[in-house]
Protein backbone atom coordinates (compact mmCIF):
# COMPACT_ATOMS: atom_id res chain seq x y z
CA UNK A 1 0.00 0.00 0.00
CA UNK A 2 1.36 3.44 -1.07
CA UNK A 3 2.65 5.46 1.91
CA UNK A 4 0.34 8.93 2.48
CA UNK A 5 0.57 12.40 4.36
CA UNK A 6 3.15 12.59 6.86
CA UNK A 7 4.37 8.97 6.54
CA UNK A 8 5.21 9.44 2.92
CA UNK A 9 6.75 13.04 3.67
CA UNK A 10 9.24 11.07 6.74
CA UNK A 11 10.62 8.81 3.86
CA UNK A 12 10.95 11.93 0.95
CA UNK A 13 13.40 13.68 3.41
CA UNK A 14 14.97 10.55 4.54
CA UNK A 15 15.61 10.16 0.64
CA UNK A 16 16.70 13.24 -0.35
CA UNK A 17 19.06 13.69 3.30
CA UNK A 18 20.52 10.44 2.17
CA UNK A 19 21.75 11.40 -1.32
CA UNK A 20 24.37 12.84 -0.32
CA UNK A 21 25.50 13.26 -4.40
CA UNK A 22 23.09 16.11 -5.20
CA UNK A 23 19.57 15.61 -6.34
CA UNK A 24 16.89 13.58 -6.92
CA UNK A 25 14.76 13.41 -9.83
CA UNK A 26 10.85 14.35 -8.82
CA UNK A 27 10.81 11.19 -11.48
CA UNK A 28 12.28 8.90 -9.14
CA UNK A 29 10.69 9.84 -5.76
CA UNK A 30 7.44 9.42 -7.73
CA UNK A 31 8.64 5.56 -8.84
CA UNK A 32 10.10 5.10 -5.14
CA UNK A 33 7.23 5.99 -3.20
CA UNK A 34 4.25 4.76 -5.98
CA UNK A 35 2.69 8.33 -6.08
CA UNK A 36 2.37 10.83 -8.74
CA UNK A 37 4.52 13.75 -10.22
CA UNK A 38 1.91 16.71 -8.92
CA UNK A 39 1.93 14.72 -5.37
CA UNK A 40 5.20 14.63 -5.59
CA UNK A 41 5.52 18.52 -5.73
CA UNK A 42 2.35 18.83 -3.31
CA UNK A 43 4.71 16.96 -0.62
CA UNK A 44 7.53 19.02 -1.09
CA UNK A 45 5.62 22.27 -0.88
CA UNK A 46 3.98 20.80 2.55
CA UNK A 47 7.99 20.31 3.53
CA UNK A 48 9.04 23.56 2.53
CA UNK A 49 5.66 25.29 4.78
CA UNK A 50 7.25 22.74 7.71
CA UNK A 51 10.27 24.92 7.62
CA UNK A 52 12.45 22.60 5.56
CA UNK A 53 14.87 23.88 2.71
CA UNK A 54 14.60 22.43 -0.38
CA UNK A 55 16.22 23.52 -3.55
CA UNK A 56 14.79 22.28 -7.31
CA UNK A 57 16.14 22.67 -10.20
CA UNK A 58 14.79 22.01 -13.85
CA UNK A 59 15.69 18.71 -15.00
CA UNK A 60 18.31 17.78 -11.96
CA UNK A 61 15.07 17.64 -9.13
CA UNK A 62 15.23 17.95 -5.36
CA UNK A 63 18.03 18.65 -3.12
CA UNK A 64 17.44 19.03 1.09
CA UNK A 65 20.17 22.53 1.80
CA UNK A 66 18.67 22.38 5.36
CA UNK A 67 15.99 20.70 7.65
CA UNK A 68 13.73 22.11 9.57
CA UNK A 69 14.66 23.22 12.93
CA UNK A 70 11.33 23.14 15.15
CA UNK A 71 10.95 20.95 17.84
CA UNK A 72 7.41 19.39 16.61
CA UNK A 73 6.45 15.88 16.57
CA UNK A 74 6.34 15.88 12.20
CA UNK A 75 9.83 17.23 12.09
CA UNK A 76 11.50 15.92 14.66
CA UNK A 77 9.72 12.02 13.89
CA UNK A 78 11.36 12.63 9.75
CA UNK A 79 14.45 11.06 10.98
CA UNK A 80 13.78 9.06 14.14
CA UNK A 81 13.87 5.74 13.83
CA UNK A 82 12.68 4.46 17.66
CA UNK A 83 9.63 2.41 18.33
CA UNK A 84 8.59 3.87 22.08
CA UNK A 85 10.52 6.89 22.89
CA UNK A 86 8.74 10.01 20.86
CA UNK A 87 6.66 7.22 18.53
CA UNK A 88 3.74 7.35 21.41
CA UNK A 89 2.92 11.28 21.45
CA UNK A 90 4.95 13.73 21.47
CA UNK A 91 3.85 17.16 23.07
CA UNK A 92 5.80 19.78 21.47
CA UNK A 93 5.23 23.22 23.02
CA UNK A 94 6.68 27.08 21.98
CA UNK A 95 6.79 27.78 26.14
CA UNK A 96 5.57 26.00 28.97
CA UNK A 97 6.64 25.81 32.60
CA UNK A 98 8.36 22.90 33.29
CA UNK A 99 8.15 20.09 30.80
CA UNK A 100 8.70 17.82 33.65
CA UNK A 101 5.58 19.06 35.34
CA UNK A 102 3.82 18.61 32.19
CA UNK A 103 5.05 14.91 31.32
CA UNK A 104 4.19 14.57 35.34
CA UNK A 105 0.29 15.81 34.41
CA UNK A 106 0.37 13.33 31.04
CA UNK A 107 1.53 10.71 33.19
CA UNK A 108 -1.40 10.72 35.82
CA UNK A 109 -3.73 11.28 32.84
CA UNK A 110 -2.21 7.76 31.50
CA UNK A 111 -0.12 8.66 29.33
CA UNK A 112 2.01 5.57 27.63
CA UNK A 113 5.35 5.04 28.80
CA UNK A 114 7.51 6.69 26.03
CA UNK A 115 5.39 9.94 25.90
CA UNK A 116 7.87 12.64 25.20
CA UNK A 117 6.92 16.47 26.29
CA UNK A 118 9.38 19.22 24.43
CA UNK A 119 9.46 23.19 24.73
CA UNK A 120 11.16 25.74 23.08
CA UNK A 121 11.22 27.61 26.49
CA UNK A 122 10.78 26.72 29.61
CA UNK A 123 9.68 29.67 32.28
CA UNK A 124 9.93 27.30 35.62
CA UNK A 125 12.21 25.82 34.23
CA UNK A 126 13.59 22.77 37.71
CA UNK A 127 17.43 21.95 38.54
CA UNK A 128 18.02 19.54 41.33
CA UNK A 129 18.09 20.55 44.72
CA UNK A 130 14.91 23.41 43.90
CA UNK A 131 17.21 25.42 41.76
CA UNK A 132 16.14 27.03 38.31
CA UNK A 133 17.28 25.94 35.35
CA UNK A 134 17.25 28.68 33.32
CA UNK A 135 15.46 27.93 29.90
CA UNK A 136 15.52 31.24 27.65
CA UNK A 137 13.94 30.13 23.64
CA UNK A 138 15.76 28.66 21.04
CA UNK A 139 18.99 27.89 23.56
CA UNK A 140 18.51 24.61 24.62
CA UNK A 141 17.25 21.20 24.58
CA UNK A 142 14.21 20.72 27.23
CA UNK A 143 12.56 17.72 26.70
CA UNK A 144 11.12 14.73 29.52
CA UNK A 145 10.00 11.41 28.80
CA UNK A 146 7.50 9.52 30.52
CA UNK A 147 8.79 5.66 31.89
CA UNK A 148 6.70 3.24 33.65
CA UNK A 149 9.45 0.79 34.52
CA UNK A 150 9.21 -2.20 37.21
CA UNK A 151 11.59 -1.21 39.57
CA UNK A 152 11.23 -0.78 43.51
CA UNK A 153 11.88 2.28 45.14
CA UNK A 154 14.94 1.74 46.23
CA UNK A 155 16.06 1.11 42.49
CA UNK A 156 15.18 4.82 41.33
CA UNK A 157 18.43 6.43 41.23
CA UNK A 158 19.22 3.92 38.81
CA UNK A 159 17.00 6.12 36.19
CA UNK A 160 19.42 9.20 37.11
CA UNK A 161 22.16 7.30 35.88
CA UNK A 162 20.46 5.57 32.97
CA UNK A 163 19.10 9.33 31.83
CA UNK A 164 22.79 10.66 32.04
CA UNK A 165 24.25 8.03 30.29
CA UNK A 166 21.58 8.47 27.44
CA UNK A 167 22.29 12.59 27.75
CA UNK A 168 26.09 11.81 27.13
CA UNK A 169 25.55 9.45 24.46
CA UNK A 170 23.56 11.91 22.68
CA UNK A 171 25.85 14.82 23.57
CA UNK A 172 28.62 12.21 21.98
CA UNK A 173 26.77 11.71 18.68
CA UNK A 174 26.35 14.99 17.78
CA UNK A 175 29.17 16.73 19.10
CA UNK A 176 32.07 13.80 17.97
CA UNK A 177 33.07 14.34 21.62
CA UNK A 178 32.88 11.97 24.71
CA UNK A 179 31.04 14.05 27.87
CA UNK A 180 32.23 13.09 31.14
CA UNK A 181 28.94 11.73 33.68
CA UNK A 182 29.31 13.52 36.92
CA UNK A 183 27.76 12.40 39.56
CA UNK A 184 24.39 12.15 40.06
CA UNK A 185 23.17 13.68 37.25
CA UNK A 186 25.71 16.22 35.17
CA UNK A 187 26.94 15.99 31.86
CA UNK A 188 30.60 17.79 31.13
CA UNK A 189 33.22 18.43 28.88
CA UNK A 190 36.04 20.47 29.66
CA UNK A 191 34.77 20.80 33.38
CA UNK A 192 32.13 22.56 31.80
CA UNK A 193 28.53 21.62 32.50
CA UNK A 194 26.42 21.10 29.24
CA UNK A 195 23.75 19.14 30.65
CA UNK A 196 22.06 18.12 33.38
CA UNK A 197 18.92 15.62 34.32
CA UNK A 198 16.33 15.71 37.18
CA UNK A 199 14.49 12.09 37.27
CA UNK A 200 11.04 12.77 39.34
CA UNK A 201 9.25 9.51 40.74
CA UNK A 202 5.81 9.14 41.67
CA UNK A 203 5.57 6.40 44.05
CA UNK A 204 2.33 4.40 44.41
CA UNK A 205 2.02 3.00 47.10
CA UNK A 206 5.42 0.32 47.94
CA UNK A 207 5.77 0.42 44.03
CA UNK A 208 7.29 2.95 41.54
CA UNK A 209 3.84 4.50 39.87
CA UNK A 210 5.56 6.46 36.71
CA UNK A 211 9.12 8.28 36.70
CA UNK A 212 8.91 11.52 34.80
CA UNK A 213 12.97 11.68 33.48
CA UNK A 214 14.01 15.55 32.17
CA UNK A 215 16.71 16.77 30.62
CA UNK A 216 18.22 20.56 29.75
CA UNK A 217 20.63 20.49 27.24
CA UNK A 218 22.62 23.68 26.68
CA UNK A 219 22.92 24.07 22.98
CA UNK A 220 23.34 27.88 22.48
CA UNK A 221 25.18 29.95 24.84
CA UNK A 222 23.00 31.51 27.65
CA UNK A 223 23.02 35.13 27.37
CA UNK A 224 24.89 36.34 30.24
CA UNK A 225 22.86 37.57 32.72
CA UNK A 226 21.36 34.04 33.14
CA UNK A 227 24.46 31.98 33.67
CA UNK A 228 24.06 31.11 36.84
CA UNK A 229 25.87 30.90 40.09
CA UNK A 230 27.18 27.42 40.08
CA UNK A 231 30.02 25.55 41.39
CA UNK A 232 30.45 23.99 37.36
CA UNK A 233 30.54 26.13 35.09
CA UNK A 234 28.13 26.10 32.18
CA UNK A 235 28.54 25.83 28.40
CA UNK A 236 27.38 24.71 25.17
CA UNK A 237 27.69 22.29 22.55
CA UNK A 238 28.03 24.95 20.08
CA UNK A 239 30.61 26.28 21.87
CA UNK A 240 32.58 23.06 22.28
CA UNK A 241 31.94 21.97 18.82
CA UNK A 242 32.55 25.32 17.40
CA UNK A 243 29.63 25.24 15.11
CA UNK A 244 25.83 25.46 15.16
CA UNK A 245 24.20 22.40 15.96
CA UNK A 246 20.53 20.91 15.31
CA UNK A 247 18.59 20.64 18.30
CA UNK A 248 16.61 18.45 16.27
CA UNK A 249 19.31 15.87 15.54
CA UNK A 250 19.94 16.01 19.41
CA UNK A 251 16.34 15.39 20.06
CA UNK A 252 16.42 12.40 17.58
CA UNK A 253 19.90 11.23 18.88
CA UNK A 254 18.53 11.42 22.93
CA UNK A 255 15.56 9.43 22.09
CA UNK A 256 17.47 6.85 20.22
CA UNK A 257 19.48 6.73 23.21
CA UNK A 258 16.90 6.20 25.53
CA UNK A 259 15.28 3.48 23.43
CA UNK A 260 18.33 1.72 23.45
CA UNK A 261 19.62 1.87 27.27
CA UNK A 262 15.96 1.44 28.24
CA UNK A 263 15.23 -1.42 26.75
CA UNK A 264 18.68 -2.79 27.31
CA UNK A 265 18.42 -2.22 31.02
CA UNK A 266 14.75 -4.09 30.73
CA UNK A 267 16.21 -6.81 29.39
CA UNK A 268 19.92 -7.40 30.99
CA UNK A 269 19.38 -6.01 34.19
CA UNK A 270 21.24 -2.56 35.24
CA UNK A 271 24.81 -4.16 34.75
CA UNK A 272 25.44 -2.63 31.35
CA UNK A 273 24.16 0.54 31.87
CA UNK A 274 26.13 0.61 35.02
CA UNK A 275 29.34 -0.37 33.43
CA UNK A 276 28.80 2.12 30.51
CA UNK A 277 28.06 4.96 33.01
CA UNK A 278 31.61 4.05 34.88
CA UNK A 279 33.46 4.11 31.94
CA UNK A 280 31.98 7.84 31.39
CA UNK A 281 32.20 8.94 34.69
CA UNK A 282 35.39 10.15 36.67
CA UNK A 283 34.42 10.02 39.97
CA UNK A 284 35.56 6.64 40.97
CA UNK A 285 38.70 6.25 42.95
CA UNK A 286 38.70 10.40 43.58
CA UNK A 287 38.93 11.76 46.97
CA UNK A 288 35.83 13.80 47.04
CA UNK A 289 33.60 15.89 49.54
CA UNK A 290 29.19 15.56 48.91
CA UNK A 291 26.69 17.23 50.47
CA UNK A 292 23.53 16.12 51.29
CA UNK A 293 20.96 18.02 52.14
CA UNK A 294 23.15 20.30 54.89
CA UNK A 295 25.29 17.13 55.99
CA UNK A 296 28.86 16.42 54.34
CA UNK A 297 30.64 13.52 53.50
CA UNK A 298 34.43 13.68 52.91
CA UNK A 299 36.03 10.54 51.05
CA UNK A 300 37.45 8.61 48.47
CA UNK A 301 34.70 6.94 45.66
CA UNK A 302 35.14 3.50 45.68
CA UNK A 303 32.19 2.64 43.69
CA UNK A 304 28.80 3.09 42.20
CA UNK A 305 26.10 0.38 43.86
CA UNK A 306 24.25 -1.79 41.54
CA UNK A 307 21.41 0.35 42.08
CA UNK A 308 22.77 3.61 41.59
CA UNK A 309 24.04 4.73 44.90
CA UNK A 310 27.55 6.52 45.23
CA UNK A 311 29.77 4.39 47.81
CA UNK A 312 31.79 6.64 49.92
CA UNK A 313 34.96 5.63 52.55
CA UNK A 314 35.50 8.17 54.69
CA UNK A 315 38.95 8.13 57.11
CA UNK A 316 38.70 5.19 59.60
CA UNK A 317 37.14 3.09 56.76
CA UNK A 318 33.48 4.06 56.96
CA UNK A 319 31.19 3.47 54.15
CA UNK A 320 28.72 5.87 53.38
CA UNK A 321 26.18 5.09 50.30
CA UNK A 322 24.51 8.51 49.46
CA UNK A 323 21.12 8.19 47.14
CA UNK A 324 21.46 11.98 46.25
CA UNK A 325 23.90 15.12 46.54
CA UNK A 326 25.92 17.51 45.11
CA UNK A 327 29.65 16.94 44.83
CA UNK A 328 31.79 19.94 46.26
C1 LIG B 1 20.12 19.99 37.13
O1 LIG B 1 21.23 19.90 36.63
O2 LIG B 1 19.92 20.58 38.19
C2 LIG B 1 18.96 19.33 36.41
C3 LIG B 1 18.39 20.20 35.34
C4 LIG B 1 17.23 19.56 34.61
C5 LIG B 1 16.55 20.52 33.65
C6 LIG B 1 15.53 19.83 32.79
S1 LIG B 1 14.99 20.85 31.46
C7 LIG B 1 13.72 19.73 31.08
C8 LIG B 1 13.17 19.24 32.41
N1 LIG B 1 12.13 20.14 32.87
C9 LIG B 1 12.48 20.78 34.00
O3 LIG B 1 11.78 21.62 34.60
N2 LIG B 1 13.70 20.38 34.36
C10 LIG B 1 14.24 19.38 33.47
Amino acid sequence: MALKGDAVRKKIVELLQNNTEGYTSGEDVSHVFSISRAAVSKHVKVLRDQGHEIESVTGKGYRLLRKAEKLTEVIVQQGLETRIFGQRGMHYMASVGSTNLEAMQLAFANAPEGTVVVADEQTGGRGRQGRTWHSPAGCGLYVSVVLRPDIAPNEAPIITLLTNVVTAEAVHSVTGIVPVCKWPNDVLIDGCKVAGNLTEIFLSGDSVGHVISGAGINVRPLPEKLVPDLRTVPCSLDEVAGKELSRVALLQAYLTQYEYWYLLTKEQGFAPLLARWKALTDVVGKELTVQVRGETYKGIVTDVSTDGMLVLQSEGGVEHRLFSGDIL
